[in-house]
């Protein structure tokens, strides 16, 4: 059953040329205000940012940690943030059912919502990764004195908003919890690559506030994070695992395949650093998660949309429809954006480092960009600025990526996104207005070189 939606357009309408600045900066604009109509909504506690607007089947109408944080990653108006950092601090404040600081979601009242899946330890990590942010910010142009009351405080035991998340981050990161699809509890990536950043971005925060010995021990609890982070790689299927150590909870997931992997590389990654976007375990990964998808969704497999990127989901396995567990999985717009936002990163990294060494690992990736089907990319070869071939891939990285944003406006509708959208019929499903697709949309686009 394969009703197309707007059958009258045709992919041409997306990709007839490579977009344009003026074009970009109107997607911006229209997310961006989307984005900002979810969040201090009346009726909400000021800096509530809302999952979604949707109260019903599903009720989305939460304060999400993870959400807030990702969402506020892209919002760069001061106000809002002091707004959100007034939040966050009596977030950290409400005692909650889980107990501890990775309680995952809020009313929209401020209070605690008990009866959630709690805790997610990725929550304090990502609200300290945009708050140090912030803090530089402010740093540089001289309000000491509110990130030192506010922000981040020297010494223990203190208040502030970026030592306690750090704090917990740092003594916490070998527990298990749930991880970001609120379904596995164990030791999941993508928790264990936000919790090493925000150590290693508040280490040099903590230099700055002259807090030296936190700043020493954060980097060292990173480093520690980077040694287990290896255990993720998976060898013999050549691609780099979601999780490791499950204790229970969550639908099989056989591939261990998952969007985690490169929302990691985009989110988390310094330049230079281990499972970036160039990464060669990686791009494996992101190859095997595209060649899944492609074959999983429907709507991956009409051939008058071929020119479209590939529509991709969480995880091959996934059975939530937006309504239910336990229907059929579907692609998300923030997933999609995530695969867009990922092949700009990497052209930059390549660009940057003028250097692409082709592995075993990554080769498979690079052939498979739209542009580069039947070059001749042999494992052990490497290109150099200046060769051709380097300038086809740097290039081709740019021509896929708007072939992902191409696909999730097509699938848009008048410039709103919710969380899903359907892979027989293409149509959007779930919650309605779904912030973070606002967020990944405009984090993607902002990547693009
Ligand atoms: C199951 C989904 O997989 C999970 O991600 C979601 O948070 C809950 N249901 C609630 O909507
Ligand atoms: C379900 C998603 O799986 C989870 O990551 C998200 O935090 C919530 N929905 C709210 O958007």
């Amino acid at each position: 059953m394969i009703s197309l939606q707007a059958a009258a357009f045709t992919c041409e309408d997306y990709l007839k040329r490579r977009l344009s600045k003026d074009e970009i900066n109107v997607l911006i604009s229209e997310s961006y205000g989307h984005l900002l109509d979810n969040i201090s909504r009346a009726g909400t506690a000021p800096g509530t940012v809302v999952a979604s607007p949707s109260q019903q089947n599903p009720n989305y109408y939460f304060n999400w940690v993870r959400d807030a944080a990702l969402v506020m990653e892209v919002v760069d108006d001061p106000a809002r943030l002091y707004t959100y950092v007034d939040r966050a601090l009596d977030e950290q404040a409400v005692p909650t059912a889980s107990n501890s600081l990775g309680e995952t979601r809020f009313k929209i009242d401020g209070s605690d919502s008990p009866d959630w899946i709690s805790p997610q330890n990725d929550g304090p990590a990502l609200r300290a990764i945009v708050a140090t942010a912030f803090a530089q910010r402010l740093l540089n142009e001289g309000h000491r004195d509110y990130v030192a009351s506010r922000l981040y405080q020297a010494g223990l035991p203190n208040y502030s908003l970026i030592k306690r998340d750090l704090e917990y981050t740092a003594h916490h990161w070998r527990e298990p919890s749930y991880d970001l699809w609120e379904e596995v509890y164990g030791l999941s990536f993508f928790t264990l690559r936000a919790q090493q950043r925000a150590l290693r971005a508040g280490a040099d925060l903590a230099d700055r506030m002259a807090d030296g010995g936190a700043a020493s021990f954060y980097r060292e609890q990173a480093d520690q994070i980077g040694g287990k982070l290896q255990e993720f790689w998976d060898g013999n299927r050549g691609y780099v695992v979601s999780e490791i150590e499950r204790r229970w909870g969550g639908p099989s997931k056989d591939s261990g395949l998952d969007l985690a992997v490169v929302l990691s590389a985009n989110h988390f990654t310094a330049p230079g650093e281990p499972f970036g976007p160039t990464d060669d375990r990686v791009m494996a990964t992101a190859f095997h998660l595209q060649q899944r998808f492609a074959q999983i969704y429907a709507i991956n497999k009409i051939p008058e949309f071929s020119g479209l990127g590939t529509a991709i989901g969480r995880y091959p396995e996934d059975t939530y429809d937006g309504h239910i567990t336990g229907g059929n999985g579907n692609p998300w717009f923030l997933a999609t954006n995530a695969f867009a936002e990922f092949c700009y990163r990497a052209s930059t990294a390549y660009r940057h480092s003028g250097k692409i060494q082709i592995t075993g690992l990554n080769a498979d990736f690079l052939k498979s960009l739209g542009n580069m089907t039947g070059a001749d990319l042999r494992p052990g070869t490497a290109l150099h600025a200046g060769d051709p071939m380097f300038a086809q891939i740097v290039n081709a990285l740019v021509s896929e990526g708007d072939r992902y944003i191409g696909r999730v406006r097509f699938h848009m509708h008048l410039g709103h996104m919710s969380e899903q959208f359907n892979r027989d019929s293409g149509y959007m499903q779930g919650a309605f207005d779904l912030t973070w697709s606002y967020a990944s949309f405009i984090s993607a686009l902002k990547a693009r070189p």
